[in-house]
């Protein structure tokens, strides 16, 4: 490959930021680091900065610098944050005019009308990296503007799939933490059990392929294999298939239209059989409240993912259980009016529905 991208990395200690890292190490001629940020956990990135040698390379718990300039001298910018916190470097790196790899679902759920926005005002690119969307990106050629009739997200279904909604009252977070086919960050994979997680890549798909509700369904299919299907007015579908293996669409972001050599190739005969079911939305309810809240727009989104995050975290700690996720995100969206939507007003959404889920959560 004829480049040499110098990649801003936010998020580079967790799971989506250490492949990217594996990534980087496979093709050193292709790529290099310029910026490195974790979160909190500074002893996991002196390694990193002495085998990378970026230019800039912090914590942001104690970082006082400028946003801007982490995406000084990158080609790219890759957003592989956790959460709402997300949202902030997604802006940033758009308003450095940077192409955003965008890992973080949370920036377009809770600010997919903004961040949308902001990146065709200045003319940048978003590059998905979710492997459903990199699967929809591939089936329309790496172009997100290109037409089609539907989308069909598929899910692996969880490690819940099978149980009543009794029994999943009485799961434990190792349980839920126990992805079938995935592995990936604790938050993402909650909301994996939950189809939470479901509901955020409908958002998601509605801002990065500006599709209607309407056209964007989910199914399960238990062995993520086909990473999901774009349906066109002729009624073709066009799939994307491999192992379930974030490296392959993490690289893509960063190679596409050419390809680099990358995972295994899959072995059809090995696999068998593949299976589609209908998704039991009844038994899911926080995949119904992303999709209604996605539908209402405005600050809802927000809300709910803000919702979403500190109920996640008090199931984690044992606090509540599965199913109160749902009834958490749905109390706070029942108390939730419309707001601004800009950054400020998604920065006063997501602290006010964490005052409220808190409040149901600790009883304050
Ligand atoms: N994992 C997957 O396979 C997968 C697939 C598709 C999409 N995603 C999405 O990708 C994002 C990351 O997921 P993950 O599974 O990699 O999560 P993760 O393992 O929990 O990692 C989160 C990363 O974000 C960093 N971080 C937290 N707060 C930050 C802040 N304020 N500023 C900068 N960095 C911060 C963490 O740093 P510390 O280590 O210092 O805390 C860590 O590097 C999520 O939005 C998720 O939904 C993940």
């Amino acid at each position: 490959m004829n480049f040499q991208k110098k990649i801003a990395l936010i998020g580079c200690t967790g799971s989506i930021g250490r492949q990217v890292l594996d990534v980087v190490r496979a093709h050193r001629d292709a790529f290099s680091l310029s910026a490195l940020v974790c979160g909190g956990r500074r002893e996991r990135l002196l390694p990193l900065a002495e085998e990378f040698s970026p230019r800039i390379c912090v914590a942001a718990d104690s970082y006082r610098g400028t946003m801007d300039a982490l995406f000084e001298g990158c080609d790219v910018a890759f957003i592989a944050a956790g959460g709402f916190a997300g949202l902030a470097y997604t802006l940033a790196a758009i308003r450095a005019g940077k192409t955003v790899l965008l890992a973080n679902k949370e920036s377009l759920v809770a600010g997919g009308e903004i961040v949308m926005g902001e990146a065709e005002k200045r003319g940048v690119e978003i590059v998905p990296v979710d492997s459903e969307h990199s699967a929809i990106f591939q089936a329309l050629h790496f172009d997100r503007r290109a037409k089609f009739s539907r989308l069909v997200l598929t899910a692996s279904g969880g490690p819940f799939l099978r149980k009543t909604k009794e029994e999943m009252a009485l799961v434990t977070p190792k349980e839920a933490l126990a992805h079938p086919t995935w592995k990936m960050g604790k938050k993402v994979t909650v909301d994996s059990a939950t189809l939470l997680n479901k509901g955020y890549e409908v958002i998601e798909a509605k801002w990065l392929y500006g599709a209607d509700f309407s056209q964007i369904d989910a199914v399960v299919h238990p062995e993520s294999i086909v990473h999901s299907l774009v349906y066109f007015e002729d009624g073709a579908a066009l799939a994307q298939l491999g192992y379930p293996d974030m490296r392959v669409p993490i690289q893509l972001a960063l190679t596409y239209p050419e390809r680099l050599p990358c995972a295994p190739r899959l072995d059809l005969e090995k696999i068998g059989e593949l299976h589609f079911l209908r998704l039991p939305a009844e038994k899911f309810p926080c995949y119904t409240l992303a999709r209604q809240a996605g539908e209402v727009g405005n600050i809802f989104p927000c809300a709910l993912n803000a919702a979403a995050e500190e109920a996640v975290e008090a199931f984690l700690a044992g606090r509540i259980t599965l199913p109160q996720i749902a009834e958490t995100i749905e109390g706070v969206l029942a108390k939730t009016r419309k707001g601004e939507v800009t950054f400020a007003g998604l920065l006063d959404a997501d602290r006010r529905a964490r005052t409220l889920a808190q409040d149901m959560l600790y009883g304050k």
